[in-house]
């Protein structure tokens, strides 16, 4: 079943505090972007890949696209504010088709046997999203005092690839800026009209490199992959 990929690579990467975007970051002398590129880039189910950047950034990219010999990004679009303009204006570029994912740039460690199971689930329910159960107890704080225990059980951390049919997720980010309306995830948008998202169970090594500690978990999955 052939997909289409959404690619917000258009943060500031603030948290990982490199002084530059985290994407450019190389890992095994590969910048974290491109990691992440290579893996639809062999995924023959990828008919093309759709980057959204910063407009000062693009001469970079489309000079490490060259250099890794990334050929599927068929299009390349200004990013926003929030990820979830950024993820707007990526949309705008997707041609006619049935299945859409929108996938992190910071998420370098996805395997193909998952897209393909989140691209299935999305076709029979419109939108199927990958999450882990949570591990840690997780409390509500109110100025530095516990407030409240959340039960844990119905608890999962959710991750990108998010996979939509098109027309729905073209819907529910119309909806969403017309409102005014900022979610963290784009299934959020989905739920938000009142649509079922599919829950795939995902892969705790599916992370997304957000603080400096990440690289070095980054380091360790590299190294286990190269090790098989
Ligand atoms: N992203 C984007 N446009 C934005 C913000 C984020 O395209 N305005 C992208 C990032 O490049 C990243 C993904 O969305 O690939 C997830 O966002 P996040 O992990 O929050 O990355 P940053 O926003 O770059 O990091 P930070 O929040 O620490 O600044
Ligand atoms: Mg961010």
């Amino acid at each position: 079943m052939l997909y289409q990929v959404v690619i917000p690579a258009a943060g500031q990467g603030k948290r990982m505090k490199a002084g530059m975007n985290k994407l450019l970051i190389e890992l095994q002398h590969q910048p974290v972007i491109i990691h992440t590129l290579k893996v639809f880039e062999q995924d023959d189910d990828c008919r093309g890949i759709i980057m959204v950047v910063n407009e000062a950034e693009r001469p970079l990219f489309v000079e490490l696209l060259k250099k890794f010999g990334i050929k599927k990004v068929i299009s390349i679009v200004s990013g926003g504010i929030e990820r979830q303009h950024s993820v707007y204006n990526g949309l705008q570029a997707v041609k006619e088709g049935e299945i859409v994912l929108i996938h992190d740039g910071a998420r370098p460690f996805i395997r193909l046997e998952k897209i393909h199971e989140l691209v299935k689930e999305a076709q029979e329910h419109g939108a199927a999203i990958p999450a882990v159960p949570m591990k840690d107890t997780v409390k509500k704080v109110r100025n530095g005092m516990a407030e409240e225990t959340v039960e844990r059980s119905s608890l999962w951390a959710v991750q990108t690839p998010q996979a939509f049919r098109v027309s729905l997720v073209l819907e529910a980010h119309k909806r969403a800026q017309e409102e005014g309306y900022i979610g963290t995830d784009d299934a959020s948008l989905v739920e938000r009209m009142g649509k079922k998202v599919k829950i795939v169970e995902g892969d705790y090594r599916n992370i997304k490199l957000t603080t400096p500690d990440d690289l070095l978990f980054a380091e360790a999955i590299l190294s286990l992959k190269e090790a098989r």
